[in-house]
């Protein structure tokens, strides 16, 4: 089965990563080379998206820079045979898919710039995926969820386990009793915004890739503001919970939380040490041996 149409909510300010995000959108900070939309964008690709449909602030003109083609530049290549560096720059797999991009004026939170989406996605089950959570793991985490998605068509979360210490900053779901089947998979009965972990319902943590049908925008346009203003989509899954069976599945991988310093740190350490080259160098440097 196929996800064709994915959202990517890329619209928000990145405060965490300031001050490089004044004038580079986070999803624009490079792993090594590549910058961690393009990890979303053919993560998408992997489960069968045909568009991207990516919501966007006019601050951010680096996103619909990066997927243009640049012809100088191809021209340049071609004629100096760095043919490698053209499949980097236009690659294949982009041919055929579509780069749509709405613009969302006020940062009105996730629920709000997914919901800007709904006209562009019609009446089709589509994917969301967060682009500064970055997933390591084949297959995909969108290819896990997809799978356990056209086993019922259930809208699905990646979700993963997370210990004590760190739950308070996550969506963390009730499985209301609900066992996990032999694929990891089941139903929740609620889903809590960042719970102190005194209270927490579980330590399985939302992740940031999903697959809705279209009945989660009529749930978002029920949804209130919170104190900061801004329409969550845990609000819209909780009351998603109450008209549809949602499941969530822990999917077998790495991630990495790359809109903190911490993580993105993390990430970058992770992706070059898969790589005898980077990581014979990372040793060298940690052992003082260069
Ligand atoms: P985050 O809260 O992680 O992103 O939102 P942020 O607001 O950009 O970062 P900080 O917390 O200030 O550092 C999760 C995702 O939702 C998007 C963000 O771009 C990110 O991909 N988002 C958030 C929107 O597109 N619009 C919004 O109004 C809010």
């Amino acid at each position: 089965m196929k996800i064709k149409k994915a959202v990517l909510p890329v619209a928000g300010f990145g405060t965490r990563f300031l001050p490089a995000t004044k004038a580079i959108p986070k999803e624009m900070l490079t792993i090594i080379d590549k910058p961690l939309i393009e990890y979303a964008v053919e993560e998408a690709i992997s489960a069968g998206a045909e568009e991207i449909i990516f919501i966007t602030s006019y601050t951010k003109p680096a996103i619909k820079n990066y997927f243009s083609r640049v012809p100088e530049l191809e021209k340049q290549l071609k004629s100096t045979g760095k043919i490698e560096l053209l499949e980097k720059i236009q690659p294949k797999i982009f041919e055929n898919v579509k780069f749509t991009y709405i613009n969302q004026k006020e940062q009105k939170g996730l629920g709000h710039a997914i919901l800007l989406a709904e006209e562009a996605v019609g009446s089709d089950a589509f994917s969301v995926l967060l682009p500064d959570d970055l997933f390591i793991s084949t297959p995909s985490c969108l290819e896990q969820i997809r799978d356990s998605y056209s086993q019922n068509l259930q809208p699905t979360i990646a979700v993963n386990r997370i210990d004590k210490n760190n739950i308070h900053k996550y969506g963390v779901v009730d499985l209301g009793g609900n066992q996990l089947n032999k694929t990891n998979t089941a139903v929740i009965s609620n889903i809590i915004e960042k719970p102190h972990a005194s209270v927490a319902p579980s330590d399985i943590a939302v992740a940031g890739r999903y697959i809705f049908n279209p009945t989660i925008f009529e749930c978002i346009k029920k949804v209130e503001a919170d104190n900061s203003g801004e329409i969550q989509i845990t609000d819209a899954i909780k009351l998603l919970t109450k008209i549809e069976n949602v499941q969530v599945k822990i999917f077998d991988g790495e991630k990495y939380d790359c809109g903190s310093k911490d993580g993105y740190l993390e990430a970058t350490i992770a992706v070059a040490m898969k790589d005898p080259y980077y990581s014979n160098k990372i040793k060298k440097i940690i052992t003082g041996k260069l």
